[in-house]
């Protein structure tokens, strides 16, 4: 006779919904024989434990986030006529904050660029800014993306992350200067995620109701103000608490200190991108404040944590192809090449149904003539599934020039994107290090980047002292100094 043995065990269920019987005893034969097989429910807990991992994400695995609101607090509809940036909208966000080459469990504050993925449910479809706390990025061709990031996980044969191969990958592409001293620098170590800006670092376009077509860059200031922990007090807090970007986050929403951003865009008329300059698609880029002044657009709030991380978190699947009417992308050909890969990254990650799940849903209705495959969860019934239909199912037919598109033309060709007037790849990496850190935030940023240079081989070690030195000759030559005094003057080659 099976009796109760906790009272307040109010009783659990199967998958199936029938009662359990016991969470805590398995169906043997004889207390001290064999556990049977057809215990279904010893079974199902096991099996489904073996497949609560989902693969991480390949670059940005460790984060987190919450959901918010974002208010339009001033008038840009002259740019766009995008629901979600007309005066007074307020939409319900999602936001997911990450580090870039540390794995699922990495600590938080390791030395890295950090991830600022938003979501802005719009009544026109879910729009996706996937943008980090820095204003540019390694590279500008999509090819090298692949070769980046393994470069900064790990060595075939070890497993162990190796400073040699990712200064390898950096100095022998310079067009990553300018991103590596944004790194080395103080931006490398936020203190916490509510404490650091964000940028959409792509230029994407604006198209306003007239038809008019703008290139606009993202930033999102935080009120918090930007505030980073010094090397010490990264690495000592790495080892306190490995999750302490998380933990703040989530506390911090919890005790009611909602984080918030103010969003400004730069705006640069759809004609003045042919003669800037620089080449205003050039991820390595920033334009010019001077140039172009930031416009204020209204105030990200993020006041709900998720109830459920896995469910709400590590199932987001953010795209750079998610945009809405009024914003489209640029010939920029790393944001080309980023609006397929996320997609596919999340039906690889997630499972073809990804775009049901909550979290990834639209807050709008959906039509779409994908169909079927594993867990779908919404369909549409006996709807044709095929169009041109006779029988009332809607689907879309425009045809002609596209509002948010622009000219391209000229044979296929493999080469780099053309280089204008300002166009280097060291000029505004120095502009960083001469003009923008101060004079305690240059002389950390020595030791950083020496300290990262430590046991870093030749060639390589060689290649990256020169690599600085055209950034900076002065701060070059001290890194140098720095490298030699901590090698006993002992580098070959150097
Ligand atoms: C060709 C260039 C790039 C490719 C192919 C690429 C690809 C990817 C992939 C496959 C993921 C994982 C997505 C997932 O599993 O859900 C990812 C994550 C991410 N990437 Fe990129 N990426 C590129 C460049 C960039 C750039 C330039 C930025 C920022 C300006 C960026 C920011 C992010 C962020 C923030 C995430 C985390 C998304 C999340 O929070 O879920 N990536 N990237």
């Amino acid at each position: 006779m099976i009796e109760k043995k906790t009272p307040h065990a109010t009783g659990s269920t199967t998958q199936s919904g029938a009662p359990a019987v016991s969470d805590r005893q398995s169906l043997t034969v004889g207390p001290d024989g064999p556990v049977v097989l057809h215990d279904s429910h010893l079974v199902e807990t096991h099996q489904h434990f073996n497949r609560m991992n989902i693969p991480e994400r390949r670059p940005h695995a460790k984060g987190s986030g919450a959901f918010g609101e974002f208010e339009v607090t001033e008038d840009v509809s002259q740019y766009t006529k995008a629901l979600v940036f007309q005066p007074g909208t307020k939409t319900e966000m999602l936001a997911r904050f990450s580090t870039v080459a540390g794995e699922l469990g990495s600590p938080d504050t390791w030395r890295d660029v950090r991830g600022f993925s938003l979501r802005f449910y719009s009544e026109e479809g879910n729009y996706d800014l996937v943008g980090n706390n820095t204003p540019v990025f390694f590279m500008r061709d999509p090819m090298k993306f692949t070769h980046f990031i393994r470069s900064q996980k790990r060595l075939p044969d070890s497993g162990l992350r190796d400073g040699t191969m990712q200064w390898d990958f950096w100095a022998n592409n310079p067009e990553t200067a300018h991103q590596v001293t944004y790194l080395m620098g103080p931006r490398g170590l936020p203190r916490t995620w509510a404490e650091m800006n964000g940028y959409g670092s792509h230029t994407y376009m604006w198209v306003n109701a007239e038809g008019e077509r703008f290139w606009v860059k993202y930033h999102f200031i935080s009120q918090q103000g930007v505030h980073n922990f010094t090397n010490d007090e990264a690495v000592k807090m790495a080892g306190e608490n490995a999750d302490y970007h998380r933990q703040d986050l989530f506390e911090s929403i919890a005790a009611g200190n909602f984080p918030k951003w103010d969003l400004y865009v730069q705006v640069m008329p759809y004609e003045e991108a042919k003669t800037y300059r620089y080449n205003p698609f050039d991820l390595t880029k920033v334009w010019s404040q001077k140039d172009y002044p930031r416009i204020k657009v209204g105030t990200m709030t993020l006041n709900r944590n998720p109830e459920n991380h896995f469910a709400q978190i590590e199932q987001a699947a953010f795209s750079p192809g998610n945009t809405v009417p009024g914003i489209g992308l640029s010939p920029d050909r790393m944001l080309l090449a980023r609006s397929f890969a996320y997609h596919d990254a999340a039906r690889y990650r997630i499972g073809t149904n990804f775009a049901q799940l909550p979290v990834n849903q639209p807050k709008c209705p959906v039509n779409s003539y994908t169909f079927d495959g594993q867990m779908t969860y919404h369909h549409q019934g006996n709807a044709p599934q095929y169009v041109p239909n006779s029988f009332d199912h809607s689907w879309s037919d425009e045809e002609g020039r596209v509002d948010n598109g622009w000219e391209a033309d000229g044979e296929m060709t493999r080469e780099s994107q053309t280089l204008r007037k300002d166009d280097d790849d060291f000029g505004q990496a120095g502009i960083l290090v001469r003009e923008v850190f101060s004079d305690a935030e240059r002389a950390e940023f020595v030791q950083t980047v020496a300290g990262a240079l430590d046991g870093v081989k030749e060639p390589v070690l060689s290649k990256a002292l020169e690599y600085w030195k055209n950034v900076d000759a002065e701060t070059g030559a001290k890194i140098e100094e720095a490298v030699k005094a901590a090698a006993g003057d002992e580098i070959p080659g150097v």
